[in-house]
């Protein structure tokens, strides 16, 4: 397998492996070892059927439906990201999030496989909240090392639900939940258990508030802190083909699919793994 890292932060384009059929232990050891060294791995011209991809996902964890965007009955853990080329809305995780990080259990991971790609646009960014936390001032340091944060769903919520016009995937998708408005804490700054690299936890989607902080309060430090982490030093952005595959750490990135492709038909399938537990990754 050759690993050809993207940029000077993080992620790395593997080359010389298949994934496409059964995967070896040996090559299974050696795709988490990236995925720990690198937060995004990409697999480029390998077009994978739903079970391939959830051959792959297995890797890393067991496949986990998402609860509010599962996907069809034949396979629910694989959710279909798609914008048609007519729609007008926002797209599915078209802002900076971590996956669903106002869950008590955060899914550990995603691999994301591409299907249908438009000529132009329609990138995802990542950006390495190891690199982030590294270079993050002093102060802000000092005041997050050993926080909490509050997360909520806000997209999926009733309180802070977003105006019909701007909601994703409205047909595929649950919404309105009251559950996802509570407020579930989390560590606002994680060490990988293997690297022992330590990383934000915190994204402008799902979190809230830090521990004994109002909401008013906290927003403009979070924002703060967020406008560092997704400095472009800590960023990358993935150009897209059909049968390419990303795989990401959700505990120690940030992604944000960018809706620049208005007119053009959009095809993923993603599927989330878990298996993580966050006490293993307490700071
Ligand atoms: C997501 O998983 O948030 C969507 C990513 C993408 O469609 O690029």
């Amino acid at each position: 397998m050759d690993i050809r890292r993207i940029t000077g932060a993080f992620g790395a384009e593997l080359t010389g492996l298949d994934v496409t059929g059964p995967i070896s232990d040996d090559l299974a050891a050696a795709l988490r070892q990236a995925l720990a060294d690198h937060l995004v791995i990409v697999i480029p011209d390998q077009p994978l059927t739903v079970e391939a991809q959830r051959r792959l996902a297995r890797v890393f964890g067991p496949a986990e439906v998402n609860p509010y965007a599962p996907g069809p009955p034949e396979a629910p853990e694989m959710t279909h990201v798609v914008k048609e080329a007519h729609e007008r809305t926002g797209v599915f995780g078209g802002g900076w999030h971590t996956d669903l990080s106002f869950l008590d259990t955060p899914p550990g991971g995603s691999v994301l496989h591409g299907i249908d790609i438009p000529p132009q646009g329609g990138d995802t960014m990542f950006a390495s909240q190891q690199a982030a936390w590294e270079t993050l001032p002093d102060p802000l340091k000092s005041l997050l090392d050993g926080a909490r944060v509050a997360h909520v769903g806000k997209p999926y919520g009733i309180r802070w639900a977003p105006p019909l016009e701007e909601q994703a995937m409205k047909r595929s998708t649950k919404r309105g939940d009251p559950d996802a408005d509570r407020e579930r804490w989390h560590p606002a700054v994680l060490t990988h258990p293997v690297t022992g690299r330590k990383g934000l936890f915190l994204n402008p989607t799902y979190a809230l508030r830090i521990e004994g902080m109002s909401e008013e309060a906290s927003q403009p430090i979070l924002a703060q802190v967020q406008a560092h982490a997704t400095l472009p030093e800590h960023t990358l952005r993935l150009r897209w083909h059909p049968g390419m595959t990303a795989i990401w750490d959700n505990y120690a990135t940030q992604h944000y699919a960018i809706n620049d492709y208005h007119g053009h038909r959009r095809e993923m399938r993603r599927v989330v793994f878990g298996g993580r537990d966050m006490a293993d990754w307490a700071a």
